[in-house]
């Protein structure tokens, strides 16, 4: 064989190999695209849009300070209602100031400090999207550090999600308040199988908090509602977001649209007392959360 032959010959064993190679690679990403998605089940039934009608009252968000919190903020004072937001003394409130919303201070893992909040403003409504804040928790390890140092794991009782949400539902019954929307996750009680199963064991911490916080809140005698979101974009809005009770629909969704059901609900008398999944057709595909 000449030398030439032999040349071309290792070529295109390479060439073929790397072709092997990127399907593979293919296969393997479109399977965990696919394997994280909503696409198994297809809710038919969405509470109503209807028009909204206004509470009329003072209302407190916890949480605002970024994210869903603070779109649901920046909706609310849009159309004229009274708002609050709850912050910590160590948040970064530079965007609440710029929209001039009301703010009071305390941390909801310390009890007497959400008492303090409640007993001296008379909060009617109460919408939390309270969560462990990434600040908060410990720093990240990769999959081999994990299995070398062991998993490093966040106490719960310095997490907010149970206690922090458990403390605002009580001083909120306690004052009198009547109305509380509670955004959570989906993956917590009959919404468990709804969740991919990939994604379930990295997020068992904080569903069986949030879980725990859900029941609190049903048993409290608040008019609740609580809204289950998948996983969150940053991008706008898809216009087809809904709340639907079918505990086994899945599927991302752009923060901004659950901040838009959280208002669809409280303007809807027909969300009291109900929990629902958010569902957005439009974004049951993980990369989607990664798209504007
Ligand atoms: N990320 C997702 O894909 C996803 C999916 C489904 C559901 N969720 C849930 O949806 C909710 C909103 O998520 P998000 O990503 O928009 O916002 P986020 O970043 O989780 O915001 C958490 C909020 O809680 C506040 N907070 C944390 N600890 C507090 C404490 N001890 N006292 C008072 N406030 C405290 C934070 O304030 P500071 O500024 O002071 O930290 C911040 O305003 C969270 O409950 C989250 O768990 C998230």
């Amino acid at each position: 064989m000449s030398s030439t032959k032999k040349y071309m010959n290792i070529i295109s064993i390479i060439l073929r190999s790397l072709c092997y190679l990127i399907i593979v690679l293919v296969v393997i990403v479109s399977s965990y695209i696919i394997l994280n998605s909503g696409i198994y089940h297809t809710p038919t039934t969405f509470l109503m849009s209807s028009n909204y009608v206004s509470p009329s009252n003072k209302i407190l968000i916890v949480g605002g300070t970024r994210g869903v919190g603070l779109e649901i903020i920046k909706k609310l004072l849009d159309r004229g209602e009274d708002v609050t937001a709850m912050v910590r003394s160590t948040s970064n409130v530079e965007k609440l100031t710029q929209l001039g919303v009301k703010q009071v201070v305390a941390d909801a893992l310390i009890k007497e400090q959400v008492q303090a909040i409640f007993s001296q403003n008379n909060f009617d409504t109460v919408i939390s999207t309270l969560g462990t804040s990434a600040k908060d928790l410990p720093e990240r390890q990769n999959f081999i550090q994990a299995r070398i140092k062991g998993e490093v794991k966040m106490d719960p009782n310095k997490r907010p999600d149970f206690i922090g949400n458990r403390n605002i539902i009580d001083s909120a019954k306690t004052t009198g308040a009547n109305r509380f929307i509670f955004i959570t996750v989906i993956g917590t009680g009959q919404s468990h199988d709804a969740l991919p199963p990939l994604s379930r064991r990295g997020h068992k911490d904080v569903i069986s908090l949030k879980e725990k916080a859900e029941n609190h809140l049903r048993a409290s005698g608040l008019s609740y509602t609580i809204i289950r979101p998948g996983g969150f974009s940053n991008g706008q809005s898809s216009g087809k977001a809904k709340l639907t009770e079918d505990h086994l629909a899945f599927s991302y969704i752009a923060r901004i649209d659950v901040a838009n059901l959280a208002i669809e609900a409280l303007g809807n008398d027909e969300s009291i007392d109900k929990t629902f999944n958010a569902y957005d057709k439009d974004m049951l595909y993980l990369h989607r959360m990664f798209m504007d």
